[in-house]
């Protein structure tokens, strides 16, 4: 890693010579990271390092011009598109999992299973428990015993097809051994690489005058990702099994028995997974495997714990992309003490003022920080956090690094208290902050370009429109050359470009191929699913489980229009049923209502009509006797907590309300049923009883 800008010789006193070296590595090791965040995903440096990079390669240049590199990074917007690896659709999604930090956090885990199962308190709750590995997870899927394809996670939906650079993968079987095996069968689980091997590769690295890897989980992704797989093989990955994806017939019995069938047909199965008989016993073995953990060949970061019944997993399911039925007890988390420098403000796509920390770049956990995160205004008084303070920061896993805590006793005498600014940093209007809001807001809307930026970027993001090739700096690029000033002109861009003046091709950084290569990723995005549009506007409130949600009560493009139209009249029954809508709270109903009456936001949606096929909701294929119908549930039900005939009611595509309305198709009353049961009766809709409610949808049990 660079030594920070700070320590560097001042631009104005470098000799031309030294200079010349300092461009030379400045190329080499901007062109990394470029690759790194381009082609592998995987950025190695955070953006703070990497554009006081970028800042001192060009405050060179503009002192030397002669000495100005061909292959200068000033010259590149980026690296080209990651070379393509074709995309897999799980057919199983691949979930994530959510995060315990201590044994409280474990104890509600386990109380809202039980809550939700409706458990007796004498039935036992058995719990598997294994590290949680520090790799990337895969999906590899065997046809007759025989592995024919493999998959990245991905963004749990979608993945890469990196078969082939499988194969090279140590533990993995090409043909599985032993009885008992399904036709079809996806075996998921970590793909990681042992301390010894990462050593040895960055030791070769450093020895060849290549960037070392910062840890063995990027150097196994950057692995796998290697077009020519003898690469990948070279990397020594290995994989520990512990889960299925789809699978011909079901899995049944307990997720400890599986792993059992897993060692038989030839997987590794990671050594400490054991079966826990309580939640206490569980807690022993975290702790057996936390002080294991400096002796283990392979990093982890945690323990997973899964419910061992599997009929009981099913019924759980998952809340977004959360299993009810795993959690991960992380690790505490590792610290350092640096020096904050100064404390800068980001504005989001929605105005939020964000206060970021900028820090003297120090090592943590084996990645280096630079920036960490500060919340808002109150957080920053709360901690009394004031530029040139000594601070301990800590990074837990993924997590961006926050400050803990200031050493008060190494502060220096002139120090100020903070003060939050009161105008945009980006555009001067006045930033407000609302009554009840932690954050303060940039009242410049559609005029501050870093709201602007900020929307764009968002709008070609992953889980957006996922314009391959047109990341956050050209997304940058174009908006500050005029190019790109709202969504709609991505999908002119391409026409407008024949006629332009310049055109792409002889700009900066652009040559015919990446050009066509853009354009033809744009074309293939311009037929989108509703519920994807919806999340790509960004609007406040609205993330992908809402806009799923909107897509699949209105169903297309232009009822969604006409309903947010219509329930602008707050007292409109489009309103009262758009808050109706289980999980758009009136939080998320006010800011679409806001969103839709803005005229600058209502052409938008017009451009984005003309440009694009937006594809009316799907329902899911299997269709239920359910399917489309509205159902209130009331009263106590006695074979499943409310939460779980919510949820198995969804998962049958059903929309679930609160309140009985004419739009009700059935109520499911149960025990002690109130008013709403009498409304219901009152308004000609069916009451079904818990027992018949359970009768209607028998035989559609098959939860994923
Ligand atoms: S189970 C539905 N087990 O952790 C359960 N995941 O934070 C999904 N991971 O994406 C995963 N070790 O990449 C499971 N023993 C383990 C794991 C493990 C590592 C990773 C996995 C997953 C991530 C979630």
């Amino acid at each position: 890693m660079s030594s920070p800008p700070s320590r560097l010789t001042p631009v104005d006193d470098l000799s031309e010579s030294e200079a010349e070296t300092e461009l030379k590595n400045l190329a080499i090791e901007i062109a990394r990271y470029d690759q790194h965040y381009y082609q592998l995903s995987q950025p190695s440096t955070d953006d703070g390092t990497y554009d006081a990079l970028r800042r001192r390669n060009t405050a060179i240049e503009a002192r030397f011009p002669n000495l100005v590199r061909p292959d200068s990074p000033s010259d590149k917007v980026g690296a080209s598109p990651a070379a393509g690896f074709a995309k897999i659709r799980h057919s199983v999604p691949m979930l994530s999992l959510g995060n315990a930090f201590d044994d409280a956090g474990m104890a509600e885990f386990i109380a809202r299973a039980r809550r939700f199962l409706k458990l007796e308190e004498s039935e036992p709750v058995s719990l598997m428990a294994e590290p949680k590995i520090d790799g990337l997870s895969a999906s590899l899927r065997y046809e007759n015993g025989v592995y024919v394809r493999g998959a990245t996670r991905g963004d749990g939906e979608e993945g890469e097809d990196v078969t082939e650079n499988l194969r090279t993968v140590i533990d993995l079987p090409g043909e599985l051994q032993g009885g008992d095996i399904p036709e079809v069968i996806e075996v998921r689980g970590e793909i990681y690489m042992e301390l010894q091997d990462f050593a040895a590769l960055n030791r070769e690295r450093e020895a060849e005058g290549e960037k070392i890897f910062v840890n063995p989980r990027n150097a196994a992704s950057g692995g796998l990702r290697q077009i020519d797989t003898a690469l990948t093989a070279k990397r020594r990955l290995r994989l520990f099994a512990y889960g299925w994806g789809e699978t011909s017939e079901p899995i049944g019995g307990s997720y400890g028995d599986f792993l059992e069938h897993l060692k038989s047909w030839g997987f590794q199965v990671n050594p400490w997974a054991a079966r826990c008989k309580s939640l206490d016993a569980g807690l022993d073995h975290y702790r057996r495997i936390a002080a294991e953990r400096v002796n283990l060949p392979y990093e982890i970061d945690g323990v997973v714990f899964k419910i061992d019944r599997i009929d009981w997993q099913q019924r759980l399911g998952a809340a977004g992309r959360e299993p009810r039925w795993a959690i991960a007890y992380k690790f505490a988390a590792e610290q350092a003490e640096t020096v904050l420098e100064k404390i800068s403000i980001q504005v989001g796509r929605t105005g939020t003022l964000t206060p970021v920390a900028e820090l003297e770049p120090v090592a943590v956990g084996g990645v280096t920080v630079s920036r960490a995160q500060l919340h808002n205004e109150d957080e920053i008084k709360r901690k009394d956090i004031r530029a040139g303070d000594h601070v301990i920061v800590q990074r837990a896993g993924d997590v961006i690094p926050q400050i803990v805590r200031v050493l008060a006793d190494k502060r220096s005498a002139g120090s100020k208290e903070y003060v939050f600014p009161s105008t945009c940093p980006e555009c001067g209007s006045i930033a407000l902050r609302e009554s009840g809001e932690a954050a303060s807001r940039c009242t410049g809307g559609l005029t501050c370009p870093a709201q602007a930026i900020e929307r764009l970027r968002h709008f070609v993001s992953r889980d957006a429109f996922d314009i391959e090739g047109l990341g956050e700096r050209q997304i940058k690029a174009f908006w500050e050359e005029g190019l790109i000033n709202s969504p709609a002109d991505i999908f002119t861009l391409e026409e407008r470009d024949k006629s332009a003046e310049q055109p792409l091709a002889g700009r900066k950084g652009w040559q015919e191929k990446s050009v066509a290569n853009l354009f033809a990723a744009i074309a293939t995005r311009r037929e989108i699913p509703l519920e994807r549009l919806i999340y790509a506007l960004g609007i406040r409130h609205i993330g992908q489980t809402t806009a799923r949600l909107l897509a699949r009560r209105y169903g297309d493009f232009s009822a969604l229009r006409d309903a947010l139209g219509a329930a602008a009249q707050r007292d409109s029954e489009a309103y009262a049923d758009l808050v109706d809508i289980d999980g758009i709270g009136s939080a998320a109903a006010e800011a679409l209502v806001d969103f839709h009456t803005e005229e600058h936001n209502a052409e938008t949606l017009d451009a984005l009509d003309a440009a694009l096929d937006i594809t009316p909701f799907e329902a899911p294929a299997a269709t239920s006797p359910v399917s489309g119908k509205v159902i209130v549930f009331t009263g106590t039900l006695t074979q499943m907590s409310r939460a779980e005939a919510k949820a198995r009611a969804e998962a049958l595509d059903a929309k679930v309300s609160g309140s009985v309305s004419s739009k009700t198709d059935y109520v499911v009353a149960g025990e002690a049923a109130g008013s709403k049961a009498k409304k219901a009766a009152e308004l000609g809709v069916t009451v079904l009883s818990e027992q018949e409610w359970l009768d209607l949808i028998g035989g559609y049990t098959n939860l994923h």
